[in-house]
Order: C-alpha cells, then structure tokens, then sequence
C-alpha cells in the first residue's frame, strides 16, 4: 500500500460517520474495508433500543463485503468521535471486531489504521491489536 492509498482509505472511514445511526451514544464510528482487489468497502455503526444488538462500523463493513462474496482484505481505517466533528483523538477497534477482523484476515499482514478527523493516522497490523488471536486454525489441532 502507498502512502496515498492510506490516506484515501481514511478519507472513506471519516466520509462513513456521516451515515452513523447513532440516537443512544451520539458516537460516530466509521470504517473503510480495503480488499485485496482494490475495492474498497465502507461502514458505519448502527445502534438499537435494545442496545446489545448494536453493530459495530467495522463489522458491517466486514459483513457487508463478505455477503457480498469479499473475503480477502488487506487493510481498515477507522474514524471514531461524538457528533459530527471531525473526531479530534483515535477510536481503537473493540474486542468482537477484533476477532471478527481475525476469522477473514492475515494477523500479521493485515493493518490498521486509526485516523483522526485532520487524517492523521497510526499503523497496526491486526496481531499487534489482538495477540495469540483465535482462529480456524487453533480448531485444526
Ligand atoms: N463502536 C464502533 O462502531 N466500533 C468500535 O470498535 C467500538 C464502538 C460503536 C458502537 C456504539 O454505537 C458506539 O461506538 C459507542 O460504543
């Protein structure tokens, strides 16, 4: 990935707030999902009453892309503050998208980037977020 390729994908995660359905917490979270073909899938969180059933931004981008027949990924930025400013600090990932994040991509070549609203970003590969995370292959034996 260049370094413009990184700043589009965060430009696409701080686009994606704009469509976060957010009446309880008031916090936008969005994220673009680039996969190994170049496309580049984006997503926002979606919260309910109920609050549990609640999606994360970077698991309906993962949702979305796999129902959609995408399963190789490359890298996610994502944007995360309250109200529609420019989120001014990181969101970091919580621990289902995480693992989520772990059952469709390589933990150690996979990157995240978590950007702020002047699209700044910090740089991690999936297994430094989620050490001796658990996969399909931990089921093998
Ligand atoms: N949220 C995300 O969209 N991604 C995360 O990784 C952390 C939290 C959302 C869920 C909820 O709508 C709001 O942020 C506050 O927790």
């Amino acid at each position: 990935m260049t370094g413009r390729d990184k700043e589009i994908l965060v430009e696409k995660a701080l686009e994606a707030r704009r469509f976060s359905y957010v009446p309880y917490s008031g916090f936008r979270v969005g994220a673009a999902l680039l996969a190994k073909d170049g496309r580049i899938i984006t997503g926002c969180n979606i919260e309910n009453a109920s609050y549990t059933p609640t999606n994360c931004a970077e698991r309906t981008a993962v949702f979305k892309a796999v129902s959609e027949g995408i399963l190789d990924f490359e890298a996610i930025a994502i944007a995360g503050g309250p109200g529609l400013e420019p989120p001014g600090d990181f969101a970091p990932p919580c621990g289902v998208c995480r693992q989520v994040l772990m059952e469709f991509c390589d933990p150690d070549r996979f990157l995240v980037l978590l950007c702020k609203g002047d699209k700044t970003w910090k740089e991690f590969t999936l297994a430094e977020l989620l050490p001796l995370g658990f996969s399909g292959k931990n089921l093998e034996g």
